[in-house]
C-alpha cells in the first residue's frame, strides 16, 4: 500500500506528518471518503466539490489545483491497484508551533490521501441480513455541515452503538427528531409510502449518497419527502435504512433493540441499493 503524503507517495507503514500538525492537536482540518467501485471513484465531482465547501468554511486553503488533486486521487487508485474500496483524503491547516489562532500566512495546509481495499461481497452479505443502531442524544457542534475530522462525538456514539451489538448509531436532537448516523445519513419508508430524510442543514452532513438516493428514488416514482423524523416514527416505519460512501445503502432492521419492519430488509432499501451505481457519477 502506498498512501500520498503532501507531495510524496511514502509505504502505508512509513507515511507519517508532523506531531505539530493541526489536525493531530486540534482537529482542524477536513477529509472526504470516497467509494471506489471496479477502479473508478464514485462520485469524484460532488466529493470534490463538498471539499471545497468544508475548506473554504474553515479558511484553510487547497494545498494544490482541484485538477492536481484529481490526478492525486486517480494516482492513488492506480498505485494501490484498487478495484474496490474506499479513497480517504484529509486537509488539515498544516504544522505550525501549537497557538489556538491561526498559523502564520505561508502555513502549508497539509493533505494525505490513502486508500483501502474492502471486498464489496462484505457489504452486499451485511445488506441482506441488515444492521442494528441505537439512539443517542445529538451531542455534537452547530456545523456538522463541514466534514471536519474533529469527530469525538461520532467516535463516542459508534463505541456505545458496539458496545449494545450494533453498527451504527442515530443522533437525536432536543426535539426528539433523528438528525443522522454517527457515520451516515438517516433514511425511513413509512407506512404511506413515503421516503424520508431530514432536509439539509447545518444539523447533518449533506451526504453524497444521499443526493444519489435522492435521484435513484425520483426515477423509482417514489415519494420523496425531506423532513425530520422521530425515533417513534421511525419503530413505526415500514422500513428504515442509512446511506454512506463506504455502505451506499444499508438497511437498518432494529433500532434501540426493537425490530423495525418486521426485522428484516424491506424491497425499497434493496431497490435503492442495486440502482445506487447507476444513479452516481
Ligand atoms: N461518513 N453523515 C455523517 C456524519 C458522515 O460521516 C457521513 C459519511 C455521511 C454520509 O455522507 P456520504 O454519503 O457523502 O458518504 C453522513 C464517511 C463515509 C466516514 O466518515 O467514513
Amino acid at each position: 500500500r502506498v498512501v500520498y503524503v503532501n507531495g510524496q507517495w511514502r509505504p502505508h507503514r512509513a507515511a507519517m506528518v508532523h506531531v505539530e500538525d493541526r489536525g493531530y492537536q486540534f482537529g482542524d482540518g477536513v477529509y472526504e471518503v470516497c467509494e471506489v467501485q471496479g477502479g473508478r471513484l464514485v462520485d469524484e465531482r460532488r466529493h470534490t466539490e463538498r471539499l471545497l465547501r468544508s475548506l473554504s468554511e474553515l479558511r484553510i486553503p487547497l494545498p494544490l489545483p482541484v485538477s492536481a488533486l484529481s490526478v492525486v486521487l486517480h494516482e492513488t487508485v492506480r498505485r494501490n491497484r484498487m478495484s474496490d474500496g474506499i479513497v480517504y483524503l484529509q486537509v488539515t491547516r498544516g504544522v505550525a508551533r501549537r497557538d489556538h489562532g491561526f498559523p502564520p500566512a505561508g502555513t502549508r495546509p497539509s493533505l494525505v490521501v490513502s486508500a483501502r481495499r474492502i471486498d464489496p461481497a462484505i457489504g452486499a452479505a451485511t445488506a441482506r441480513t441488515g444492521i442494528a443502531v441505537v439512539t443517542l442524544p445529538e451531542t455534537r457542534w452547530a456545523r456538522v455541515d463541514i466534514k471536519a475530522v474533529a469527530l469525538l462525538p461520532n467516535v463516542l456514539a459508534k463505541q456505545a452503538a458496539r458496545e449494545q451489538g450494533a453498527r451504527e448509531a442515530w443522533f437525536v436532537d432536543r426535539d426528539g427528531f433523528v438528525t443522522e448516523g454517527a457515520s451516515s445519513n438517516a433514511w425511513i419508508v413509512t407506512a404511506t409510502d413515503e421516503l424520508v430524510t431530514r432536509p439539509v442543514g447545518p444539523d447533518i452532513l449533506r451526504g453524497i449518497s444521499r443526493e444519489v438516493v435522492k435521484d435513484a428514488a425520483r426515477a423509482g416514482r417514489l415519494t420523496l419527502v425531506e423532513r425530520p423524523f422521530t425515533v417513534a416514527e421511525a419503530l413505526a416505519a415500514r422500513e428504515a435504512f442509512v446511506t454512506a460512501a463506504s455502505q451506499i445503502v444499508m438497511p437498518v432492521v432494529r433500532i434501540d433493540g426493537h425490530a423495525v419492519g418486521g426485522g428484516v430488509p424491506g424491497p425499497v432499501a434493496a431497490a435503492l441499493r442495486a440502482a445506487f451505481h447507476r444513479h452516481a457519477e
